[in-house]
């Protein structure tokens, strides 16, 4: 590997900005973007509901285009559709109802190409990592929803991506679901170790987890700061935030995001 591709980030937002158009009425939701995510890093993404967070995510994945700036990934135009080796962890994310676990986890192996005679031990791997072996056979309405969001992640998982795009993946969950489930992602993140941009409302769930905390303004939505997180790794997803550091950077973020008013109530 060269120096240049060694610390070539992983993806860029450069001057990034968007305006939706509903009903001749054109509703600037980025403006001016400007955001680097490394290899291997776990950026979260904060701020206040409408102020683009989604809309930064859709972007990458191909589901939206922004109006003017540049997108890059692995120093490449992301171009208009999803880039290869991009995986995505919705809210609301959905199964295929009509499909076993063991299928819906199966599709995106079939997708990839990967040889029918080594996808069973490849999906009992995945099942086993995200705690549930034994419910290959089940379907989607059979499960909880916490048990339905390990499905998607095992999904997603199983796709292999290099950049893991989350919007708020643990939202509709309990909170005992949410820390539970959010802890195994992290041990198993950073088991793995790929790039994660991570968008949730909970402040708490960001720090725990990521490398660095990017908090948004209201809409129009820009990068109003950024914050490293100096803590070291593995972290126990419960226990750090009981340490000094937490707490400060917990206090500096929800000081910034509170003087940031909501810049609607939608929430789309
Ligand atoms: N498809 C769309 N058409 C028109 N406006 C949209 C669309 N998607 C989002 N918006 C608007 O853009 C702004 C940003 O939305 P979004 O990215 O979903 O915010 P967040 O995820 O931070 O809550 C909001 O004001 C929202 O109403
Ligand atoms: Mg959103």
């Amino acid at each position: 590997m060269t120096l240049a591709q060694a610390t070539l980030p992983k993806l860029q937002f450069k001057n990034v900005s968007l305006s939706y158009r509903t009903n001749k009425v054109r509703h600037r939701a980025l403006d001016g973007v400007d955001l680097e995510l490394a290899d291997r890093e776990f950026v979260a993404i904060v701020g206040p509901s409408g102020c683009g967070k989604s809309t930064l995510l859709k972007i990458v994945a191909g589901l939206a285009k922004h109006t003017s700036g540049d997108i890059l990934l692995d120093g490449k135009d992301i171009g208009t559709e999803t880039p290869p080796g991009v995986g995505m962890v919705f809210q609301n994310d959905a199964l295929l109802p009509w499909r076993t676990v063991h299928e819906n986890v199966r599709l995106p192996l079939a997708i990839k190409g990967v040889p029918s005679a080594e996808q069973p031990a490849r999906i009992s791997e995945l099942l086993e990592l995200v705690g549930l072996a034994g419910y290959a056979s089940y379907f989607p309405r059979q499960l909880s929803g916490g048990m339905k969001k390990r499905v998607a992640l095992a999904r997603t998982m199983a796709y292999d991506p290099d950049l893991y795009l989350m919007d708020e993946p643990f939202g509709p969950l309990d909170a005992q679901t949410r820390v539970r489930i959010g802890g195994e992602f992290l041990k198993i993140w950073e088991g793995v170790g790929k790039s994660v941009l991570f968008v949730t409302h909970d402040v708490d769930e960001a720090i725990a987890m990521a490398d660095r905390v990017v908090v948004m303004t209201a809409g129009p939505g820009r990068i109003k700061s950024e914050h490293l997180v100096p803590l070291p790794r593995p972290r126990d997803f419960e226990e750090v935030r009981f340490t000094d550091t937490f707490q400060k950077l917990r206090q500096l973020i929800w000081h910034e995001l509170q003087s940031e008013p909501p810049a609607d109530t939608a929430q789309v």
